[in-house]
């Protein structure tokens, strides 16, 4: 019997190798420069209650999978809002402010708003948060306790984003997106280079070795694009690098495959709300398309049981408090390990030392405990 007979429930739903794969550190450093990196990881490092997070080992999962190693880097202890956003729209506030006191906007599907609002917040300055209609009551919630307003607007993500564009211009409010666009590039970057704090860490936590596999999800492309420009800031060794997105929202992927960034119509969202992205952001995009190796699409079938497996201590000594966004690493690595044809296309055997983002704990409360009670 194949392995995929034995495990129907872990597929990779498209697998695409990058035929204009060309890693090019210095090209990478020319998008998203040292000096910008260096400067948010000095400045984040510096905040109150700034703290590593931890460089956990899957070694459950790693012996199921007869792999060397799988480290997790675990963002669910991410300050207290939960997730690697919070680097970013927080350090980008800061920057961009100064001393003024302004009023800032973005659009969110939620990490990123509570990120902003958070930067705001601790800078005594207004913050106005755009939602579409598929973001919870519970993150909007969250947000709110930040202080910032949330205008939710109907229709999906890029709704939100057209109308926060619309308004804020109207309002004289300075947006802070984590997506790029024609003239709008700086304020994504500080926003990338606030995320490529974590490969400063795990240079230091991992004490300078390279991995040989890492695993990044994607929505926008924003985190990815950063980690690999961390990696390409910090490590000597580049491990193969594939991307990670759900086959509703597979944008990256298609881009890849067709040589140029092109959109993926979002006709069902994925319960991996943060990643339900149907555009790359153009500055990731110079990074991603000639720096990742493979895309892989997943469906949403496994995110509820990875969590839970996460929580019961399947993968690892320790317990794992995991989002929907913190599932997609572990669903790609086991569903290609079950796939022999895929694994040997990636390289990934017994010596593999694979490295995996927890992006997000529970960031939205209520989803989550209702997959811990249903289980
Ligand atoms: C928890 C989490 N993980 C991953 C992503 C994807 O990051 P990006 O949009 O930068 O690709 C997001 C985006 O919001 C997110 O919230």
């Amino acid at each position: 019997m194949s392995f995929l007979k034995e495990h129907p429930e872990w597929i990779i739903s498209s697998f695409v190798k990058n035929s204009n794969f060309k890693f090019k550190k210095k090209k990478i450093l020319n998008i998203l420069p040292p000096a910008l990196i260096d400067d948010a990881v000095k400045s984040i490092s510096s905040w109150e209650n700034y703290k590593t997070t931890p460089l956990l080992k899957l070694n459950k999962l790693r012996k199921k999978l007869s792999l060397k190693e799988i480290y997790y880097k675990d963002e669910s202890k991410r300050f207290h809002l939960k997730s690697f956003k919070a680097l970013g729209g927080a350090y980008a506030v800061k920057k961009i402010s100064g001393k003024n006191k302004i009023t800032v906007s973005t659009a969110t599907a939620g990490n990123h708003g509570k990120s902003v609002a958070w930067g705001a917040k601790r800078l005594g300055m207004k913050c106005v948060i755009f939602i579409s209609e598929h973001v919870s009551e519970c993150r909007a919630k969250s947000i709110r306790k930040l202080g910032a307003k949330i205008i939710r607007v109907k229709g999906n993500y890029n709704n939100s984003l057209k109308e926060c564009i619309r308004q804020s211009k109207k309002n004289d409010w300075k947006i802070v997106q984590d997506v790029s666009w024609k003239n709008y590039e700086y304020i994504p970057k500080l926003i990338m280079a606030g995320y490529c704090i974590m490969i400063k860490e795990i240079f230091i936590q991992n004490k300078k070795k390279s991995f040989s596999h890492v695993f990044l999800q994607a929505g926008v492309g924003g985190m990815a694009a950063a980690v690999i420009a961390g990696f390409a800031r910090y490590f000597k060794k580049i491990p193969k690098i594939i991307i990670v997105e759900p086959d509703k929202a597979e944008s990256v992927l298609k881009s890849i495959r067709n040589n140029k960034s092109v959109k993926f119509k979002i006709s069902k969202e994925s319960i991996m709300g943060g990643m339900s992205c149907g555009e790359v952001s153009q500055v990731p995009w110079k990074i991603l398309k000639s720096s990742v190796n493979f895309c892989v699409s997943i469906s949403d079938y496994m995110v509820k049981s990875v969590i839970f497996s996460m929580a019961k201590k399947d993968f690892s000594d320790v317990k794992i408090e995991g989002g929907e966004c913190a599932t997609p690493g572990i669903i790609a690595l086991k569903s290609i390990c079950f796939n022999k044809d895929i694994k040997k296309k990636i390289g990934i055997n017994k010596n593999s030392k694979i490295l995996l983002f927890g992006c997000e704990g529970a960031t939205d409360t209520k989803m989550y405990n209702k997959i811990m009670k249903k289980k």
